[in-house]
């Protein structure tokens, strides 16, 4: 085979229909309800857009959809809005006013509730504190925060007067906040003193007083006291939320911003360590956020919504405030880690607030696989009516366990394929209209022209692996890379004008696509190139494994030979005859290429605080080096430890 394409090797081939009165119910109801809408979505873009648009409200209405200058785009361009305004005045204005618009649970137990009415005068209070200390459209201001209602507030605010924000992921260290205050030259700080993670106590005060000893563009902060514990506190430049909210008005009226007006710079790793500022806008944005909200979670005002991603991630942004809210839909927030004080947490929260639709990830499904299906089965899950994965592929047996241990078997789940990058989702089924095979992200969203390409850029046929390709733009996608258009460019180098995602997929004969992982996660054995998330998903369907990570190491035989990384189920220990079992097993799954050369028992493996496998560090301890990579976004550094003194 060629050295340029991507054999993929999944076999899967169970298909689920959309239950019967989940899609009499559903917003889009069958098969030929999405084919049309999508047709038309793909034969009159401008037409489609500028409908779904006027749904949103416009303080001045655009004449102008799309302009494509590519790589560059505006959308709806001469139009004026304001995404807070839609998210909260509509609503809570209106018929939702007291309907509740978060709930929020703490990790100690606690629990608040903000209704429609409640969150947007909250909102507009902040709006009135921000703009007491200075701050203008178009400034910067990073959010550091853990996970509580007030992070979703400020970024509410910060739309709603039109700075820019960027909310730094609470468990990032006082380095990694720096770099990205000073890479945004934000002006404010807002963060507070302490936040709860497993019990312990995280100082993100603390992280942020010792992180701008080295940023010379903040000139304030603004403290909420959650944990209480002692602060160092600088006078004139750090100001206590609850004081400053004290003193403000709640009146604020939202101004009409540019469609095109700067939302928020989101950072994300690219392949050369230097983390990217990724820049939303604003029309744009909420059209996508909203319409994907609305139809791939089918959302009905009934529900109760939780997406247990965090808001430091553009999950949480897309999918905890801005979607939902522009839905008038009911979201719950919960601080804390899913295993406390037990792993039963979820499922509790579940219970406790009759979730009907949730949101998670699969390195959090294939926890809970291994955690046992106890924690699960001791709860009353009967609210539930849809399941949703996002953030990495998920393999065919988290997803079989996702549907019959949590959904029972009746509920759809839409695995839903997007990045940063695209703003919303991209490739995800609508739930009461899709038929899903587990593994597969199924189809693209409206407006969303995915390709598969092969390295010369011809388009690739059924079931070949390739590059994936994005080859029109969409209201959501981003606009440049912060003050690095160079980088915004480079992703539309490879095969010009076209997006490229960074990501390998095949398209099966059904049209369903299939993403393998990033490209720099594939590896080339023996003249084969593997996506190693197949072979991992391999391992994980063995009765024994809980999580595999699998990654190449050089090899003066063959190139390069594989090494498995392996965790196993709670009840399962390591043994030779077991790394034997496993070794058969991907033969039998995959082929005897694919038989990673060394299989290494672990207690757990490294990953981002997104959840994401480190597979650069595990090819390094493969390797046999020590790893002189940055760890600084690594969950728990210790676990790198236990792996290094195995074997
Ligand atoms: C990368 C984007 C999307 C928000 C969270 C991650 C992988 C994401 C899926 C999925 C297979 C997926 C891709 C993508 N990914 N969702 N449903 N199936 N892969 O955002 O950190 O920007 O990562 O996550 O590799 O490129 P991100």
């Amino acid at each position: 085979m060629s050295d340029h394409t991507i054999q993929s090797v999944s076999k899967e081939s169970r298909v689920f229909e959309p239950p019967t009165d989940f899609a009499k119910k559903a917003r889009v109801p069958t098969r030929e309800a999405y084919d049309n809408l999508y047709r038309q979505s793909m034969e009159q873009p401008e037409e489609f857009w500028g409908e779904q648009a006027r749904n949103l409200h416009w303080h001045k209405p655009f004449t102008k959809v799309l302009t494509w200058d590519a790589p560059h785009v505006k959308w709806f361009e001469d139009g004026k809005t304001n995404l807070a305004y839609n998210a909260l005045d509509v609503h809570a204005n209106g018929a939702r006013r007291d309907k509740p618009a978060l709930i929020w649970e703490g990790e100690p137990g606690d629990q608040r509730t903000f209704t429609y009415h409640e969150l947007w005068r909250e909102t507009c209070r902040f709006s009135n504190v921000l703009l007491s200390l200075g701050v203008s459209p178009g400034d910067r201001v990073a959010i550091y925060m853990g996970m509580v209602p007030e992070a979703a507030i400020a970024m509410l605010a910060c739309a709603r007067i039109g700075a820019v924000h960027t909310v730094i992921f609470g468990g990032f260290a006082a380095e990694a906040v720096r770099d990205r205050v000073n890479d945004a030259e934000a002006k404010l700080v807002i963060t507070q003193d302490g936040a709860y993670r497993r019990g312990q106590l995280v100082v993100l005060k603390e992280h942020v007083d010792r992180a701008l000893e080295h940023c010379p563009t903040v000139k304030s902060t603004i403290v909420l006291r959650r944990t209480h514990n002692p602060i160092d506190f600088k006078e004139g430049r750090d100001h206590e939320w609850s004081e400053l909210m004290r003193n403000a008005k709640a009146e604020h009226e939202a101004p009409a911003l540019d469609s095109e007006h700067p939302l928020y710079i989101l950072y994300t790793s690219g392949t050369t360590g230097k983390p990217k500022g990724v820049l939303h806008t604003t029309g744009g944005y909420m059209v996508g956020t909203w319409l994907t909200t609305r139809d791939v979670f089918d959302i009905q005002d009934s529900d109760i919504y939780w997406c247990t991603a965090d808001v430091g991630w553009v999950t949480g942004h897309s999918y905890i405030v801005y979607g939902p809210l522009l839905n008038g839909a009911t979201a719950l927030m919960y601080e804390g880690a899913p295993n406390h004080p037990d792993p039963s947490r979820f499922w509790q929260i579940i219970e406790k607030h009759k979730v009907t639709i949730f949101y998670t990830a699969p390195t959090a499904i294939r926890a809970f696989v291994r955690w046992g299906d106890d924690h699960v089965e001791k709860h009353d899950l009967s609210s539930l009516r849809l399941l949703g994965s996002v953030g990495e592929p998920i393999n065919p047996e988290a997803w079989m366990w996702y549907r019959r241990v949590v959904g029972k078997d009746k509920c759809p789940i839409v695995d839903t394929w997007w990045q940063t990058e695209t703003g919303a989702m991209m490739i995800t089924p609508q739930p009461g209209a899709i038929s899903t095979k587990p593994g597969s992200c199924t189809l693209p969203f409206y407006g969303v022209s995915p390709k598969i390409f092969r390295e010369d850029g011809t388009e690739a046929g059924p079931n070949e692996g390739g590059l994936l390709v994005i080859d029109r733009p969409w209201p959501s996608m981003f606009r440049t890379v912060w003050r690095n258009e160079d980088r915004y460019l480079s992703y539309f180098e490879k095969f010009p004008g076209k997006y490229f995602t960074g990501d390998g997929a095949r398209r099966d004969e059904d049209g369903y696509f299939w993403v393998i992982g990033r490209v720099d996660d594939v590896v080339n054995v023996a003249g084969h190139r593997l996506g190693t998330a197949e072979i991992e998903s391999a391992l994980v369907s063995h009765a024994a494994v809980a999580e595999a990570a699998v990654v190449a190491r050089p090899d003066e035989l063959t190139g390069s030979a594989l090494v498995a990384f392996v965790t196993l189920k709670g009840n399962r220990s390591p043994s030779p005859e077991l790394k034997i079992q496993l070794l058969d097993h991907v033969a039998q799954e995959i082929g005897k290429f694919a038989r990673p050369a060394a299989i290494r028992f672990a207690d757990a493996l490294p990953k981002t605080r997104s959840g994401k496998i480190m597979r650069r560090l595990l090819k390094d301890l493969a390797s046999g080096n020590t790893s002189q990579g940055d760890t600084t976004t690594l969950e728990d550094i210790s676990v790198l430890a236990k792996i290094g003194t195995e074997e």
